[in-house]
Parts: structure tokens; sequence; C-alpha cells
């Protein structure tokens, strides 16, 4: 197994980061490839939370060394933070363990300020960001201007760097009536910040290759979803990176030979956060008893933001599509349990568009606002299986809506999760 990637198939949230923790057991190296802080992976093991969103998930592990891409972007003052939290529940995060990819570009405050002044312009519009500067920072990316880490070697050209940055973004801010930030505040803290980040920074291309060539299992984790990718998600209601399989090559710089396994992670109903379509979106009480109460913290609310997610039926005409996009070799299914005492559960198996039955997503954030999906009925299952650890455990009910899943989408699943905790997966043929 050289490099297996893990994939959110769905809207973000899908439970990627406790596969990935599952995953990480057996690798030697997790790199996230794309994306920020925006991110928000829970992972549980024993009574602790650990809430990352930056740093992989490999990090609990104590011989999986860690590395933040070339695609990713990164806000170094909310990084530190996170390494400093990590050390507090006892996690050794060292340059040693963690590698920062001198190619990966900078958050800085005036990113995060342009992310605010652009939603509030959207108005009703809004994309539903989480904030935290994501899509300016990959515009300025794009556009040729971005600022990436290993400009903070040279302490003080990046320092001018900054300050010119912060300056246009101020002149834009200005002109657009909000408020502007202080470049003296900002380049004093990305100082400080890249004093602490210096010793983590690295050319991670050539690491990883050196690593895959000698045969290490690299473990590329993904953030967000399918359906949040620039390229091919429901665009422009989309996060500005590429969390599909071809984005790990990109944001890790190797080539698709060393990938055996692409994991796409499902939850076994739909979820959303932000604004766009969601084609099976449930209101009143079904939606309400899928997101929970929020007095857990696996209920369906944003880790990262902490906004309630919209919450549907599952939608294989969705999962299909990201199975084609992806090429996933195999899918997990989680938060299993949550469906436990549902009389009735029901898939979308494909959508009725203008009259018209279709069985492929509609490109248009048009057309698919205007899609009524047709379900296919299961009889669901009234037991608690929270506790079950053997395939042939789970209901009779629960392995018969697997397996429905299994063939709509044409690809093997063989995980499932049925709760929080790192024991509470369930594989077949155990
Ligand atoms: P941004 O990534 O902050 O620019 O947000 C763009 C869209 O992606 C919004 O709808 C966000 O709610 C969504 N999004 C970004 N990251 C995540 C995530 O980790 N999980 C779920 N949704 C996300």
């Amino acid at each position: 197994m050289p490099a297996t990637i893990v994939i959110g198939a769905q809207w973000g949230d899908e439970g990627k980061g406790r596969v990935a923790d599952w995953l990480a057991a057996q690798s030697d190296v997790v790199a996230r490839y794309a994306g920020g802080d925006n991110a928000g992976h829970t992972v549980y093991v024993g009574k602790t939370v650990f809430k990352l969103h930056l740093i992989p998930s490999g990090i609990l592990h104590e011989h999986v060394v860690c590395v933040l891409g070339g695609g990713t972007v990164i806000n170094p003052v909310n990084l530190l933070r996170e390494i400093d939290e990590m050390r507090a529940l006892g996690i050794d995060v060292t340059p040693e363990r963690l590698i920062i990819s001198t190619r990966a570009h900078i958050i800085s405050p005036a990113h995060i300020a342009l992310d605010k002044a652009s939603e509030q312009a959207r108005g009703a519009d809004k994309i539903g960001t989480t904030l935290r500067g994501i899509g300016p920072a990959y515009m300025d990316k794009t556009g040729r201007s971005g600022l990436r880490m290993g400009q903070m070697l040279e302490v003080e050209s990046f320092a001018d760097a900054l300050y010119a940055q912060i300056e246009t973004a101020n002149a834009k801010l200005a002109r657009d009536g909000c408020e502007t930030i202080d470049p003296q505040k900002s380049a004093e803290d990305y100082i400080d910040a890249a004093n602490r980040l210096r010793p983590y920074l690295r050319d991670t291309t050539q690491y990883l290759n050196k690593r895959l060539r000698e045969g290490a299992r690299v473990l590329c984790e993904g953030a967000q979803g399918t359906m949040l990718d620039i390229d091919h998600g429901d665009y422009p209601f989309v996060t500005s990176s590429s969390p599909t399989s071809g984005g790990a090559l990109t944001g890790l710089g190797f080539g698709p030979m060393y990938v055996d396994r692409v994991v796409g992670v499902t939850k076994c109903f739909s979820t959303r956060v932000g604004s766009g379509p969601l084609p099976t979106e449930l209101s009143g009480d079904l939606g309400a008893r899928l997101r929970g109460t929020g007095e857990n913290f696996w209920d369906e609310f944003g880790t990262t933001t902490g906004r309630p997610r919209r919450c549907g039926w599952l939608d294989t005409v969705m999962l299909r599509y990201a199975v084609q996009v992806n090429g996933f070799s195999e899918m997990v299914l989680t938060k299993l349990d949550v469906l436990s005492g549902f009389d009735e559960l029901q898939i979308a198996t494909s959508y009725e568009l203008d009259g018209q039955v279709i069985d492929f997503m509609p490109v248009t954030t048009a057309e698919q606002s205007r899609v009524k999906p047709i379900y296919v009925k299961l009889p669901g299952w009234k037991e608690d299986i929270s506790t079950v650890r053997q395939w042939s455990d789970l209901p009779e009910a629960a392995r018969a809506y697997i397996d429905q899943i299994a063939a709509l989408c044409e690809t093997p699943i063989n995980t499932v999760s049925v709760g929080p905790e790192r024991d509470q997966l369930v594989h077949r043929g155990q």
C-alpha cells in the first residue's frame, strides 16, 4: 500500500477524521493536501476529544510523520494555537513529526477581512463560508500575488511583502466601506509566528517522493468534500481548493502510480453546512432527528463554526458522481447508529428534472435546486447498534441498507462506523 487517499464523498463533515485516524495506524506518513483551517476533523480517543483543523489526524499516532502539503493554505497564528492545544493534550508536535511545505500559501489577516467583506456584499446570495480567509488566500495564489510559507525563512522581506499585501487589501476594504486592518500589528504577529514555525518548514515534495521511493506508506488526508470542490462541486457554493483525488496529487506533488487505494467516506445520510443545493434535504421532524440536539459532540453542528447542519436522506445520484470524479476503490459508511429507530429509510436513486427522470447530477446549481429526488424505501431497524463489533451482529435491515448503497454506487462498502469512538468501526468479514 504505497499511497492511500481518503476523501469526503459528500459536502464535507463525513467523518473523514476518524477514518483517517484508523488508516493512519497502518501508515508511516499522513499528509493534508488541500484546504486550510476551514476543516474540522474530530477524533475521539477514550474520553478525549481531539478537534483538528489543520494538523493531520495522524498526529495522534506516535509513529506517524505528518505533512502539510503545498496545496494547503495556512494561517500561521491559528496553526500555532492548534499545535499548542495538541501539546496541552499530551501530543508530541515537533518539527520531526510535523513538516510544513515551503510551497503552502499563507492566509493573512487581509484574507480573513476580505472573506467577511465578500460574504457581506453577497447578502442573500452568500456562500456561507467559514470566514477563515480561504477563498481570498487561494485567489491571491492563483492571481500570482500570494505569499508562501517558504518566504518566512527571510524575515525582513517577508514582513515587507506581508505589509504590502495588507495595504493593498486595505485599499479595497476602505473602498467598500469595510473596516481596515493594522498592517504593523499583523506584521508583528506573523513575524513571531514565522520565528516559531521556521524549524517545521521544508520541501515536502522532495520528502514525500523520497519516502514513497523507499516504500513508506503515505496516507493523503482530504478535507471538505467532493461537492465542495472548486471544479467538480456545485459552484459557486464550494470551497476554493480541490478536495477530490486529483487534488491529492497536485497538492502533494507526486505521481498517480503510487496511489493504489482511494477511500470515499460518506455518512449514511446527507448533510450540508452553508448555502447551496441539497436535493434530499428534510425539513421538520425527520431532519431534526438526523441532526440531533447538539448535546453530543457528534451531533450535526459544525466543528469549525458551530452552525447547525442541514440534513436529508442519502443521495446516491450524488454519490455515484463522487465515485466517478474520485475513482473510489471503496467507501466507508459513517454514523450508521444514527439511523436506529426509524421505521422506514429512504435512499435517493434518481432525480426528476423538469418532468424527465435522470440518473446523474445536473451541472448547474439552478438545475440542482429544481431536481425532485426519487427514492427507494427500505425497512429500518430498532436495535441500538452502537455496541456491535461484528458485521454479522448488525441487524439484517442494516446490512441490507449498506448493501443497497454499495450496489447503487457499484463500489464496495466493507467498513461502517456505529459511534464516534475509535473501536466503533465494524469491518465486513470480522
Ligand atoms: P470556505 O471553505 O470557508 O471558503 O467555505 C466555502 C463553503 O465550503 C461553505 O459552504 C462552507 O460551509 C463549506 N466548507 C468549508 N470547509 C468545510 C468543512 O470542513 N466541512 C463542511 N463544509 C465546509
